[in-house]
């Protein structure tokens, strides 16, 4: 018997295995893939509650997670001994000069005309106008953030179960008895689903699958040191020189794939935001399946099932959502804290 059984090993399923380990908890995390190959793999990174332009009590819930990434990051650094590109870099929101909101959007406290944008990032395109310029935004890299957490997690020996597929959630009344898996029965004393934009495989709950898109070019002269978040693209700069560019968003369930109009609109929105990427030679391309809801927040918190716990549905922000569902997740398992964006609200 374990405590706490994670089923999910992305970003969520991890980084609340690790928190809930540190306050004394026993903890497994079964994945059916390799640990953060799905949504946490395919992100950009993005720590963007503003560039994004989350609302209401979804902005502050994001608010307040951006504010815990650089502990979050110091805690599994200590943990791991490695580093993973977390860099507080600012974001410039670019304004189009075709944009229907543009005159609202110029008496926003956070823009910047065209002359300031120029001081903050050169070598924009011609048709930006202004921007906004949000210094608190950054950026982490996932794909390093999660050998991070997984070294973090095996310190803390936290059991990683790859390569196993949970056919079913069993259950008895309101209580879940074990998992029917791949490797046979799986059993704990209560059960967290991070299963993203795989949960309807095991529980009828609202998420669904929005495939992105993406590619990367590499930037010799390393001149971008800004992320830039367009209306039609995003662009950020790794410190390896790297771009990542993004992202389509596509109704298109679990259709596999990089197509060649969803590549050429990335590129032809990516370029005309920041030419010089016309003679970056492309490094790679790939695609990833967001866990949408229909308001677009989370689900996080009890189930029908008093020991299992769902944490799904971050949607375009799960890295950046990371350490504050895994905060209020081990609060409300440990302490009893209720959740905000609890499934039965
Ligand atoms: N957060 C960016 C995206 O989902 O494309």
């Amino acid at each position: 018997m374990t405590d706490v059984l994670v089923i999910g090993g992305g970003v969520i399923g991890l980084a609340t295995a690790i928190a809930l380990s540190q306050k004394g908890a026993n903890v497994t995390v079964v994945e059916r893939d390799l640990c953060g190959h799905g949504a946490t793999w395919a992100a950009a990174g993005m720590l963007a509650p503003e560039a994004e332009r989350l609302e209401g009590s979804l902005l502050e819930f994001g608010i307040r997670s951006r504010k815990m990434y650089p502990q979050w990051i110091a805690n599994l650094m200590r943990l791991s001994g490695q580093d993973c590109g977390y860099w507080c870099c600012g974001i410039v929101a670019p304004i189009l000069a075709d944009s229907a909101e543009c005159d609202r959007l110029l008496q926003h406290h956070k823009y910047i005309d065209r002359e300031q944008t120029d001081k903050c990032q050169s070598g924009l395109g011609e048709s930006i106008t202004g921007s906004f310029w949000l210094p608190e935004e950054g950026q982490v890299n996932n794909r390093k953030l999660i050998q991070t957490l997984l070294i973090a997690a095996r310190s803390l020996s936290i059991k990683i179960l790859e390569g196993i597929n949970v056919y079913q959630i069993e259950r008895d009344r309101n209580r879940v008895t074990h998992l029917d898996t791949s490797a046979g029965k799986l059993q704990s004393d209560r059960y967290i689903l991070a299963t993203g934009a795989w949960t309807r495989c095991l529980l009828p709950l609202p998420v669904k699958p929005i495939k992105g898109q993406m590619l990367s070019v590499y930037d010799r002269d390393r001149q971008l040191q800004r992320v830039i978040f367009a209306p039609t693209c995003y662009i950020v700069p790794r410190q390896d020189g790297t771009i990542v560019i993004g992202a389509t968003v596509e109704d298109t369930g679990f259709t596999q794939g990089n197509t060649a109009a969803g590549i050429m609109h990335l590129l032809n929105n990516a370029i005309a935001v920041y030419p010089a990427i016309a003679n970056m030679q492309i490094t790679e391309t790939w695609w990833g399946f967001r866990p949408y809801t229909p308001n677009e927040i989370p689900l996080l918190g009890a189930s029908d099932y008093e020991n299992l716990i769902i944490a799904t549905g971050h949607y375009r922000n799960g890295i950046l959502f990371a350490p504050i569902t895994a905060k209020l997740l081990t609060d409300f398992i440990i302490d009893g804290i209720p959740t905000p964006f609890a499934v039965n609200d």
